[in-house]
């Protein structure tokens, strides 16, 4: 069986396919980046829009098939914007009523968390699931996938990225934020907020750049604003972990690509003998494959829908999600 998987949440249109087997066959992306601010929704799902056709040929190039060998459809069904997953749903909707095959929507955090379980082998992990538009600690437990720990105001990511842009740091700021850390050589005490098992970044980030306006070293800040930021993350991925007495963390999410939060998060799991894993970027990042693969699995177990159960939940949380595909 071939599925292809079409992903729209946020800043990026991606179509993955893969097969049964889980290989993984295409996965063709496009990336919205705003010309200046954050992501408008109407504008992002414009961009999808205009590159749909071009995503799907190349998609389908690469995995060496016709449109017409595809026997599923599945799509980013939420969380995410509005105008950015109606988009997307819509393109599914079209494609599977015309080739005539089943259609599943997929909820595009867990979709992030089984990719990993196929390409790095983790059976049960705690995941950590970090990007611009996400922080989540999940894990399966009694039948669902749980969030045990959340942020209360804003994504990591995002954290980042606004950070960066108020100094004067292009779209996304993640990666240069990291490369000026790495010459950080002194901590700047930074508001380090963690409330029961949630998180919260917007005060540190106000923080941060209020210190960078007082002239604070960039390399300091950046190196403070990041140990103090993944501190908390790592905090509560362990004590999920400790919880729900785990062998594996698996970290994912754009934010994943960070060296420094991987360092933090395996050194964590090493002290708890439980195993590490990172899927690779480019399946760490928002994209089809994931989505595809979760349409897999769901179909696999029996799970179907009518184009009727196919409306975007701009709000699906994670815990909300039937997992007809795990028992344990
Ligand atoms: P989602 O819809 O899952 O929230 P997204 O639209 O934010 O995803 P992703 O590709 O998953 O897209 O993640 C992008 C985020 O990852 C940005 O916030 C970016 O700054 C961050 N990022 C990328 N590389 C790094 C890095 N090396 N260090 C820190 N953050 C990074
Ligand atoms: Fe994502």
């Amino acid at each position: 069986m071939i599925c292809l998987g079409i992903e729209g949440t946020a800043h990026t249109f991606g179509i993955g396919i893969v097969n049964s087997a889980g290989k993984v066959l295409a996965n063709s992306t496009r990336t919205y980046v705003p010309e200046k601010g954050g992501i408008h929704p109407r504008e992002a799902a414009q961009f999808h829009a205009a590159h749909a056709r071009a995503v799907l040929d190349e998609a389908l190039r690469t995995a060496k098939i016709e449109i017409e060998d595809i026997d599923l459809v599945a799509f980013s069904q939420g969380p995410g914007l509005g105008p950015v997953l109606r988009t997307a749903a819509t393109a599914a909707r079209a494609l599977a009523v015309w080739l005539d095959v089943p259609i599943i929507g997929v909820n595009h955090c867990i979709a992030h968390m089984e990719i990993g379980r196929l390409t790095e082998g983790a059976r049960d992990p705690v995941a950590l699931y970090v990007s611009g538009g996400n922080t989540q600690v999940i894990a399966f437990d009694a039948g669902h996938y749980r969030i045990f720990g959340e942020t209360i105001d804003i994504p990591i990511g995002n954290c980042l990225d606004v950070f960066a842009r108020e100094i004067g740091i292009p779209h996304p700021g993640g990666p240069t934020v990291e490369k000026l850390a790495k010459d950080g050589k002194n901590y700047l005490p930074l508001p380090y907020v963690v409330k029961g098992m949630d998180l919260s970044f917007s005060g540190l980030m106000t923080e941060a750049i209020r210190r960078h306006r007082e002239g604070a070293n960039i390399n300091d800040l950046c190196f403070s604003l990041q140990e103090t930021a993944f501190a908390a993350l790592v905090e509560v991925t362990e004590r999920a972990l400790a919880h729900t007495e785990k062998k594996e963390v698996l970290l994912t999410g754009g934010v994943a690509a960070n060296g420094r939060l991987r360092e933090m998060l395996k050194l964590m799991a090493r002290e708890h003998h439980a195993k590490f894993f990172v899927p690779p970027k480019e399946l760490c990042g928002d994209q089809g494959a994931m989505i595809a693969w979760n349409g897999i699995l769901a179909y696999k177990s029996g799970f179907r829908q009518s184009i009727e159960d196919t409306k975007v939940k701009q709000r699906w949380r994670t815990d909300e999600v039937e997992v007809t595909w795990r028992r344990s």
